[in-house]
């Protein structure tokens, strides 16, 4: 019974963390033509963003506003977005389960 009681308790409090996805960004108008909503590429030469980890698609947004990876495209996309912004954007599509390719 205490078992059963302690699953539940576990059960009640990791429910509202489990069903919270990350709000869609403001900014995700500025990725969806080339990378979807989903995540899904939708131009040739656009990588799949879908489930990629979180700290790396952080850290790739970042180089590519501040110019450490220089990829005109890219450059443009991410020059007028705060960190703030970025990190909205990198846990959107971190959270995706990406889908076969088609
Ligand atoms: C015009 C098309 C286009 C738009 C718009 C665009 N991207 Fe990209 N993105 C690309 C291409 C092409 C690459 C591959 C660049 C390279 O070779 O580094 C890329 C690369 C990336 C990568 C690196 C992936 C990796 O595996 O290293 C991330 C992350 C990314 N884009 C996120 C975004 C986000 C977020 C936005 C919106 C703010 C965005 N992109 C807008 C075309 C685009």
């Amino acid at each position: 019974m205490r078992i059963l009681t302690t699953a539940a308790i576990a059960l009640a409090l990791s429910a509202p963390v489990l069903a919270a996805p990350p709000a869609k960004p403001a900014r995700l108008g500025l990725c969806a033509a080339c990378h979807g909503e989903d995540g899904m590429a939708k131009i040739p030469g656009a990588p799949n963003l879908a489930g990629q980890k979180l700290d790396y698609l952080r850290e790739a947004l970042r180089q590519y506003r501040d110019g450490r990876r220089d990829i005109p495209v890219m450059r443009a996309a991410t020059g007028p977005l705060t960190d703030a912004e970025l990190d909205q954007l990198a846990q959107w599509y971190s959270a995706l389960t990406p889908r076969a390719p088609q």
